[in-house]
């Protein structure tokens, strides 16, 4: 495997949850040798400062659902400067197969013919737990790992159309883009079958040096000193942090 970034490919690559010490060193190559990189808005100054000084950085980060590029247009980016011969990063926050639209951006560069490789990152949810010192399954309390999301194609923020039936028992569920609205996700999770009493962590801005960490239950959610975006919450009787 060529170390550096070759010319006319595309990396997709995982920046991990913001701290540069986490990303892989297939990743930390291929940013110091990339021409371009077209980061997301969660990718962190930190893990960007690992860009090669002469590489065209291009943010495409999308905000609130109200898009300063579209997905159509970053599609477009990627093809052009491959097909001018340049290698890409598409750096992507936590790992690009979770919850990034990696899908889309996969179809487009497989119909163009363009070559791409995909660098997995760490997953936001596996850092938290990491930073929280709690595992997500545990042998008597959790017995799956849920990852899910209440942010949903057509820009609502409800859980509940996402469930079909109760919530499985004895599951760890990780919710990325919880919205702000706690008393309506609070509720769609209890009528979901999650006990109110059930652990819950919020996490604001993780690995970063503006972490803050909110312990509460499911019930409790609504009233709980939350911190900004982004957020991620665990939830579960396997969510027991150790600091
Ligand atoms: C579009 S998703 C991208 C997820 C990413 N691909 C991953 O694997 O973590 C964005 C959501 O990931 C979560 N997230 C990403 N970075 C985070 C961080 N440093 N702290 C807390 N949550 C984070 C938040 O829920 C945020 O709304």
């Amino acid at each position: 495997m060529n170390p550096s970034a070759e010319p006319g490919h595309v990396y997709l690559v995982g920046a991990g949850p913001g701290d540069p010490n986490l990303i892989t060193l297939r990743a930390a190559r291929l940013l110091a040798t990339a021409d371009v990189v077209l980061p997301d808005d969660l990718v962190s100054d930190a893990v960007l400062d690992l860009a090669s000084p002469t590489a065209e950085i291009i943010p495409v980060g999308k905000r609130c659902g109200q898009p300063r590029i579209t997905q159509a247009g970053i599609h477009e980016l990627m093809l052009h400067h491959a097909r001018a011969g340049q290698s890409v990063v598409r750096l992507k926050s936590g790992d690009p197969l979770v919850f990034g639209r990696a899908g889309e951006e996969m179809a487009a560069l497989r119909e163009a013919g363009v070559p791409f490789e995909i660098v997995s990152g760490i997953t936001t949810a596996f850092a938290v737990a990491a930073s929280l010192q709690t595992p997500l399954t545990d042998r008597t309390a959790a017995s799956k790992l849920i990852l899910a999301t209440a942010h949903h194609a057509e820009g609502k923020l409800s859980l509940t159309p996402s469930w079909h039936g109760a919530f499985p028992p004895e599951a760890t569920l990780v919710l990325y883009m919880p919205g702000r609205n706690f008393a309506a996700l609070s509720a769609d999770l209890i009528a979901a079958g999650i006990p109110g009493e059930s652990p819950c962590v919020a996490v604001s801005k993780a690995t970063t040096p503006d972490e803050q960490v909110c312990a509460t239950t499911v019930a409790g959610l609504p009233e709980a000193s939350v911190g900004p975006a982004p957020l991620l919450l665990l939830i579960g009787h396997a969510i027991q942090p150790g600091r």
